[in-house]
């Protein structure tokens, strides 16, 4: 039987692992397979000749569009990354009958909606394993180990470079622009490193784990995020004081106000497994009705993982290219004229516990005040301590943990405590989750 042929549009970190794991595990993979693969055209920017000399059986190029519109390749791996040039790359490609894989979350959060429908309508396929959690295979998992449950919620550890760069600060004391560079050099991080910090990336890979737990369409925009850049040494020691670990989780819940769709910094209990997880591992715990919790844990970001997850893209693409497409796996695990108008829940409207520290001047009756605020939201609260104050600070950091409350009423009632004479500043709030 004749070789699949691969086209590769980029040949950066994730591209050049795609083409190693390849050549690597050429008989491995082809055995599976049942066919060869061969990559036999990539594009990048720049043709400088370590990189001509690295993969001297493929046909180098600059011309991205020449290569989408290439009769002779089958299956198009997009890895290129950003969400213009890919979207209309990847439309290109699909309009010429091409089968696509993608490690670009961006674009699918983005775009997936017209990007599947294209795809609908000509019969392809575009499988994108690798844009979510990198290394773990959570997208089949979910999309068809887990299809028959009713998914119920799912949090995940869905940014490498995010959570190295807190692991390492808590770890080794490290700095944070320190640890960035390295995540940059390792190639963990975005082109637009913001993305990584700010929980945009987590957000993208969010919106599509939700649609697929859940059968939605890529809702991309009504995601709530917060990023890492807020999260400081003294939260981190205070959470530990109480037994609790701080990551940076996407949370998808199925609630009867709609689903809830969100990614910050969360305490998490520390003898769960997912507290545990440090450095560029990324961990996805998955509540199904039948199954119970899952959780998948692996390398989150890097060339080898990311590139494992789009061989076996390339590899599933190659035992459906006969099948009929209505007889395949849908796109978002649920029939595309099935999908639910579920709404997505108000930020306000969500539950959850809270963390809360505040700086509160050193005179009787302040927790008293800050106490009657939170009676008066109907807010309990779980535990309270008084810390050290820094030396010369006037102030002494209070941190609260609350029980579960609605949102709203939190807001209003860090308003009041912000507004009051013996509050310096603003409270720092960070949401609980015990993923019981
Ligand atoms: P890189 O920046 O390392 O690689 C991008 C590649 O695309 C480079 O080879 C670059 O060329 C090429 N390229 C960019 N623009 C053009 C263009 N206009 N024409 C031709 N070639 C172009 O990115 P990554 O490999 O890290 O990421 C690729 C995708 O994979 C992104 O969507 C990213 O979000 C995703 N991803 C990345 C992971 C990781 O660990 N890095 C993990 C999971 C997903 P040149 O080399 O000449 O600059
Ligand atoms: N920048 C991303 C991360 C790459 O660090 O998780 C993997 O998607």
């Amino acid at each position: 039987m004749e070789p699949v042929k691969v086209g590769l549009l980029g040949l950066g970190t994730v591209g050049g692992g795609v083409v190693n794991v390849l050549q690597r595990n050429a008989s491995e993979i082809s055995r599976r397979a049942g066919r060869e693969i061969r990559v036999t055209h990539a594009v990048a920017r720049t043709l400088d000749k370590d990189r001509i000399c690295g993969v001297n059986d493929i046909e180098l190029s600059t011309d991205a569009h020449a290569l989408v519109n290439h009769p002779d390749i089958d299956i198009i791996a997009e890895l290129i990354g950003g969400t213009e040039l890919s979207k209309e790359l990847v439309l290109t490609a699909i309009e010429n009958g091409k089968h696509i894989v993608t490690a670009n979350k961006a674009l699918i959060a983005i775009h997936g909606n017209e990007i599947f429908e294209a795809a609908q309508n000509k019969g392809v396929m575009v499988a994108f394993e690798a844009a979510v959690a990198g290394g773990i295979p959570i997208i089949k998992t979910l999309r068809e180990g887990l299809t028959g449950n009713r998914i119920e919620w799912l949090a995940g550890i869905i940014n490498g470079t995010g959570n190295f760069i807190l692991t390492e600060m808590r770890d080794k004391g490290r700095d944070f622009a320190d640890v960035l560079k390295e995540a940059q050099a390792l190639g963990y991080a975005e082109a637009d490193p913001a993305f990584d910090i700010d929980g945009t990336d987590a957000a993208h890979k969010l919106t599509i784990l939700a649609s697929i737990a859940f059968g939605i369409p890529l809702q991309y925009e009504k995601v709530y995020k917060e990023g890492i850049d807020k999260i400081t040494r003294e939260d981190v020691f205070y959470a530990e004081q109480f037994g609790y670990r701080i990551k940076h989780l996407g949370i998808a819940k199925d609630t009867e106000v709609g689903i809830e769709l969100r990614v910050h910094p969360t305490l998490i209990p520390e003898r769960r497994l997912i507290a545990n997880v440090d450095g560029v591992m990324n961990a996805v715990l998955v509540k199904g009705d039948a199954v119970g919790p899952t959780l998948q844990y692996g390398a989150g970001a890097g060339a080898d993982p990311t590139a494992s997850a789009v061989v076996a893209d390339i590899v599933d693409v190659v035992r459906v290219l006969t099948t009929d497409p209505e007889n395949r796996v849908p796109h978002l695990a649920f029939q595309a004229d099935s999908l639910s108008e579920t709404p997505i829940a108000a930020m306000g409207d969500i539950k959850t516990a809270y963390y809360l520290r505040m700086d509160a001047v050193e005179r009787p009756g302040v927790l008293a005040e800050v106490t009657g605020i939170f009676a008066e939201g109907g807010i309990s609260i779980e535990a309270i301590r008084q810390q050290e104050p820094a030396e010369g600070a006037g102030f002494v950091p209070i941190v609260f943990l609350t029980y579960i409350v609605r949102e709203q009423a939190m807001n209003e009632a860090i308003s009041l405590i912000e507004a009051l004479d013996s509050i310096n500043g603003t409270v720092t709030r960070i949401r609980v989750e015990h993923l019981g």
